[in-house]
């Protein structure tokens, strides 16, 4: 694997499923963030996506000390500068566009950019990435078009996310060039809504059990 500038697979590595989470209220961050590492996934991507977000984050910073949080749907520069402000081990971005890649250059924070196509991923594999978030996977083709990456991009690893599934998890992670998968299915919104912090954790101890 090509040496990537800021090692996101060191962050990424050991755990088989990064919990993508949209939190609409701030109060439930802590506590499905403690279900999740109760239940064996201590890798949790918010997204920046609602308006609580950047306060969710905070707040898992400050009170799940054995949380690794990053950030996801990072879509500007000034995202990646809040994030590293805040203090993130990671941040995730939908695509890469060059404003992206750019602050990434001039950020503390790794970053997995995301990828659709075989061009996209060898344009980050010349730029230093060696580690890519393939989005949205299961639209893109799903673990038959990784596979098919496998061979020609030797040098490249991913992340699937995207109708990624505790059914279809075990396809992916059986790939040579899968490192984790990333997904929204352990935090239902109703478990959320209801405050069901012993689903979540459920959820996350079958997530866990899955082999990375
Ligand atoms: C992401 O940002 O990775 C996706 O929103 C997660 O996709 P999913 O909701 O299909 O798991």
């Amino acid at each position: 694997m090509s040496a990537q500038k800021k090692d996101v697979v060191a962050v990424l590595r050991g755990v088989p499923v990064i919990p993508v989470l949209i939190f609409d209220d701030v109060e439930t961050a802590v506590p499905t963030a403690k279900a999740l590492v109760a239940g064996g996934l201590p890798v949790l991507e918010v997204t920046l996506r609602t308006p609580v977000a950047r306060e969710c984050v905070r707040r898992i910073l400050a009170e799940v000390p054995d949380a690794t949080v990053g950030v996801g749907t990072v879509l500007t520069p000034q995202q990646l500068k809040e994030a590293e402000a805040d203090g993130v081990a990671f941040a995730v971005s939908p695509g890469a566009t060059p404003r992206i890649l750019d602050a990434a250059d001039d950020s503390a924070v790794p970053l997995l950019p995301g990828v659709a196509t075989v061009s996209e991923a060898m344009t980050l594999g010349e730029r230093g990435y060696g580690m890519l978030k393939f989005f949205p996977a299961e639209a893109n083709g799903g673990a038959p078009a990784l596979r098919s990456y496998a061979s020609p991009l030797p040098h490249l690893r991913f992340c699937p996310t995207g109708g990624v599934t505790l059914a279809n998890a075990p396809s992916y992670l059986k790939l040579p060039n899968v490192v984790c998968v990333g997904g929204s299915w352990l935090t239902p919104a109703d478990a959320l809504k209801k405050g069901d912090w012993d689903a979540i954790r459920k959820l996350a101890e079958e997530a866990s059990a899955l082999k990375a």
